[in-house]
């Protein structure tokens, strides 16, 4: 599906709260159903066991090197080969904290979710993105991808600013928002935009951390002042100006250029193969039309997803090069045509078959016996640590089977968005919806994760005579 944006085009049809952010609504484009490739459900499954291992070894090597080339830099203060130590420093440090902020916003860098979320504080802290807005924002932008009015993130708004796009190599538009957005926070305000996507019970937090962020600025030019010297901030805050340009270079082959309002993340999103290097500095973000498509995927199995929907996605892009040789031109005749876009070229359709994520429903008109009960289905059609979508007068359970074999049931759709849990991840009792990876106890319906903050509604479920049965009058919490 795709919907035009009229022109003329205005970088104001892009805010939240203006005319684009209604007409998204009205026109469907908002929380919709978007297109994913068909993968069987055994596969998939294997893909979204989360470990810590990969994780735990890539973040202590990026630490590692960050102290390597700051003390470098620090030893070799004074001489012109200061610079080579700091160029690698701001990169590593600018560079590579936003696909460390990226993964482990979504909480699948670490199986260990503490893990997660300090990563995630460390990461936006370097990578100048405030902790609690941007996660409400990138929610957002895993909603309604590239929709103009709803996504807070779109990097590429039409018509293009060539100027624009090339102080943002420089981090210099990025640098004078955040500190305004920080200064506002500190003051305990929030724009009309960022009412429309946080909840109140995230502005204290998001006041906290402004306040906290301020404070270490201060005190890093405090220091700078004192030792009358530059070197504090070449190592905290400086990196944003001299180490984002490969950001740039990696984070705009996701979307520059492409088409917006499709609710298909093969027409507005790239795939580009990328060496070792760039795969670890970005943590395979490269394979972002994957990612998009199923964002439950930890970053180390993306290469093992792409290999099984490559025929149901577009030509990946055989390196960077390759993907900017298309970008800058399409960003140059975007600066004067705004309805100009890359039109990638989708496959035929694949076959969907029956093994795809989502597609174990049981549908039941029976009646239920006097004390609620009604069946479900054979026990052998619900797999250890499965769940599947139950359908029974109008109304959409989730039932679970956890790998040790118990049984559970919740309302089907996560109380964040209108996402079925049937197509989430079970581990042990957490399910994992997957739309934005929030998490909820399947044994009490409590929220694991954000960002839902309403708790699901749990059911009894047992297994008698080798069926599965659900008590629909035993709803309880919610
Ligand atoms: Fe957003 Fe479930 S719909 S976490």
């Amino acid at each position: 599906m795709t919907v035009e944006v009229e022109s003329p085009r205005r970088l104001s049809d892009y805010d939240l709260v203006g005319e684009y952010a209604t007409l998204a609504v009205e026109r469907g484009l908002a929380d919709a159903k978007w297109y994913a490739s068909p993968i069987p459900k055994e596969q998939m499954r294997g893909l979204l066991e989360r470990r810590d291992g990969p994780a735990v070894r890539d973040t202590l090597l990026w630490f590692a090197l960050l102290l390597a080339f700051g003390l470098a830099g620090l030893a070799l203060w004074g001489s012109a080969w200061a610079i080579i130590p700091f160029a690698i420093y701001g990169v590593l440090y600018a560079t590579s904290s936003d696909s460390r902020w990226h993964e482990s916003s979504h909480g699948t860098a670490f199986k260990t979710d503490w893990l997660n979320n300090a990563l995630y504080e460390i990461a936006s802290f370097m990578v100048m993105r405030e902790s609690v807005p941007w996660r409400w924002t990138h929610a957002r932008h895993h909603s309604d991808t590239i929709i103009v009015g709803r996504d807070a993130e779109i990097a590429f708004p039409r018509p293009i600013s060539i100027v624009g796009t090339i102080l943002k190599c420089f981090s210099i538009p990025t640098f004078f928002k955040y500190f305004q957005a920080v200064w506002l926070h500190v003051r305990g305000k929030l724009t009309p935009a960022e009412r429309t996507y946080l909840p109140e019970a995230e502005f204290g937090k998001v006041f906290l951390r402004a306040r906290i962020y301020l404070l270490i600025y201060l005190a890093v030019l405090a220091l700078a002042v004192a030792t009358r010297s530059i070197l504090p901030l070449l190592f905290i805050g400086l990196p944003a100006f001299y180490g984002t340009w490969l950001m740039v270079v990696y984070g705009g082959t996701q979307h520059a250029g492409l088409a917006e309002n499709v609710l298909d993340h093969r027409l507005n999103t790239r795939t580009v193969y990328m060496n070792p290097v760039n795969r670890y500095m970005y943590w395979n973000m490269g394979y972002h039309v994957e990612h998009h498509m199923f964002p439950m995927v930890p970053y180390h199995n993306l290469p093992k997803l792409h290999e099984l929907l490559k025929a149901d996605v577009p030509p990946p892009y055989n390196g960077l090069v390759e993907a900017w040789r298309e970008i800058i031109p399409a960003l140059i005749r975007e600066s004067k045509d705004p309805d100009f876009f890359v039109q990638r070229p989708l496959p035929a359709p694949a076959p969907r078959a029956e093994t795809s994520r989502s597609a174990q429903v049981i549908t039941s008109a029976a009646n239920p016996d006097a004390a609620g009960w009604v069946e479900v289905c054979d026990l052998s059609l619900l797999l250890p640590g499965d769940v599947l979508r139950f359908e029974h007068a109008g109304s959409t359970y989730a039932i679970y089977r956890t790998s040790i074999g118990q049984l559970f049931a919740s309302d089907g759709f996560c109380t964040h968005g209108r996402a079925h849990l049937s197509d989430g991840f079970l581990q042990g009792t957490c399910i994992e919806c997957a739309k934005h990876n929030g998490r909820f106890e399947i044994r009490d319906g409590s929220v694991l994760r954000p960002p839902p903050r309403q708790p699901l509604r749990t059911y009894r479920a047992r297994e008698r005579d080798g069926k599965v049965l659900l008590n629909i009058a035993s709803a309880q919490g919610g």
